[in-house]
């Protein structure tokens, strides 16, 4: 079981991109708890999301943390500006570059904390030798580069397999991909306590679907 608290970390990729940041409003206003922000850059990932004015432009409006999820590769050449951007969390992925180690660093060493992020085909134990330097591990539950697809349910072991590493260290995991008011109560159950969600969020009104993810996860069994 995880010792820490349930999060709430909506996807901006779902969001209306001509109102962002009305869109940012209102998932504070109706109780998020972090802004999960993708940056996809054609390379790393079959598709291209935005980048750091967008970030720079969405600050303002929002005091909650940015996590900031980038599907970069190469990503170290580019830290300094997502930190300086007004990300709070970065999370590189574990297969975007040869010296995640090095990246980790870079991100503390900037004042941020420093997350890795693993595609559904990457073991958990690549993390084994740099859990000391990671505040936050974030497991896909989809292939990463688009919203809106379907949870793959064989990642819910994966995730009970990050909890076990983690043991008592004061890091967050974090669940990516086809999260909803559906499976937000096994994610929960199998070790998450951060939820990301894109379209169950956006696609409704954000508040309502804020409190119906929050509280299928909350339900004991
Ligand atoms: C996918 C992104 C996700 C995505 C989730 O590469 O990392 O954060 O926005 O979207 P949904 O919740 O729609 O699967
Ligand atoms: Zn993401």
């Amino acid at each position: 079981m995880q010792n820490r608290p349930l999060l709430i970390s909506p996807s901006i990729l779902a969001a209306d991109f001509a109102k962002l940041g009305e869109e940012v409003r209102a998932i504070e206003a109706g109780g998020a708890d972090w802004v999960h922000i993708d940056v996809m850059d054609g390379h790393f990932v079959p598709n291209i999301s935005f980048g750091f004015p967008v970030m720079q432009s969405l600050r303002p409006h929002t005091k909650l943390p940015f996590d900031v999820h980038l599907m970069v590769a190469p990503v170290d050449p580019y830290l300094a500006q997502f930190a300086a951007a007004g990300a709070d969390i970065i999370t590189v992925h574990a297969e975007a570059g040869p010296h995640l180690h090095r990246s980790l660093q870079a991100i503390r060493a900037l004042g941020k904390k420093a997350g890795v992020s693993l595609n559904p085909g990457t073991p958990v134990s690549v993390l084994e030798n740099v859990i000391d330097q990671l505040d936050l591990i974030l497991i896909m539950t989809v292939n990463p580069g688009f919203g809106g697809q379907s949870f793959i349910p064989s990642m819910l072991e994966k995730i009970r397999q990050a909890r076990a590493l983690i043991g008592g260290r004061a890091i967050d995991l974090e669940v990516d991909g086809g999260v909803s008011e559906k499976n937000a109560g096994e994610i929960h159950r199998a070790g998450a306590n951060v939820l990301v969600a894109g379209s169950a969020i956006f696609r409704g009104v954000h508040a309502q679907q804020i409190r119906a993810i929050r509280s299928a996860a909350m339900i004991t069994v």
